[in-house]
């Protein structure tokens, strides 16, 4: 991966609305800061205290509201207004979901599973072009949280993503929490997940606390869900650092969106990334040279 000179080298943290003034007040030592566009597009006030941080931090937009798995197609006003917001404050990074969240114009409150078939690949594929040439950038997209799968897919997560890359030219945001948390959801290996993505394609990583609930369907089993609304687990920081050997350190996100808590406790899980980032590498570079 090529590195622009405005690349982060420290993790950075979801800047939510409650630690807006906060932060344009008291220009906390974050690395860098994700926002979700839809939380500004409406709101005056806020995109101007926005403006003013982007003089001061690197940004990146984190679309919710862009539906690229959408049968009825991408939402064209909609992407003109966040190529507005992009244009305005210049973001380093700018990405979606691999998901579906609207339906004939409804927007539904719920990133939404997709069946990986060919069907969809060139849905998806589509709308990938279509929202990479309306932004005028490459757009990532993000695995998702997964709790159910289709019988009818034809391929896996990463054998899909590999091909929407490979396929439209976008990158990866490889969110290490869900990956975990679909691991163990859904059964499988998540070391072998991270083995299975194109490490080339991987622009950010994501890490977010997840929530363990009594599983309805199976009784006695607990099912992960992705709450953000805790720390990281012990289980997502050990899987960070196999992710960080194997991609190399990439910018990183500490996402927080329900019972967000004191800056400062974000600002602690974005210094545990970089120590845990640094070790990995670190300890990597001492196997490399063993070899
Ligand atoms: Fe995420």
């Amino acid at each position: 991966m090529t590195s622009s000179p405005r690349t982060p080298n420290r993790a950075g943290v979801g800047l939510r609305l409650p630690h807006l003034a906060e932060v344009v007040a008291t220009r906390p030592p974050a690395g860098w800061l994700e926002i979700h566009p839809e939380n500004f597009l409406a709101n005056p006030h806020a995109t101007e205290l926005l403006i003013e941080v982007s003089h001061h931090y690197p940004l990146s937009v984190h679309t919710v509201g862009v539906s690229i798995g959408s049968v009825h197609g991408i939402d064209r006003e909609h992407l003109k207004r966040v190529r507005a917001l992009v244009d305005t404050i210049d973001p380093i990074l700018v990405s979606g979901h691999l998901a579906w969240s609207t339906h004939e114009g409804e927007y539904l409150n719920d990133l939404l599973p997709l069946p990986y078939d060919d069907e969809v690949l060139r849905l998806l594929t589509a709308h990938i072009h279509e929202v990479q040439e309306g932004l005028g950038r490459p757009y990532l997209v993000e695995n998702p949280s997964s709790y159910v799968g289709f019988t009818s897919s034809t391929m896996t997560e990463c054998e899909f993503l590999g091909e929407l890359v490979r396929r439209t030219g976008c990158r990866l945001l490889c969110d290490v929490s869900n990956v975990y948390l679909s691991s163990h959801n859904m059964g499988f290996d998540p070391y072998r997940y991270i083995d299975e993505l194109p490490a080339d394609a991987i622009g950010e990583l994501h890490l977010g606390g997840f929530t363990s609930e009594a599983d309805e369907a199976t009784p006695g089993e607990e099912l992960l869900v992705d709450t953000h609304a805790s720390v990281v687990a012990d289980a997502a920081w050990d899987l960070y650092a196999y992710a960080v050997q194997r991609f190399g350190p990439r910018p990183t996100l500490i996402e927080w969106d329900n019972d967000i808590p004191q800056l400062a406790t974000l600002l602690n899980e974005a210094a545990r990334a970089d120590t845990v980032a640094a070790h990995a590498v670190s300890q990597e570079a001492r196997r490399a040279t063993a070899c």
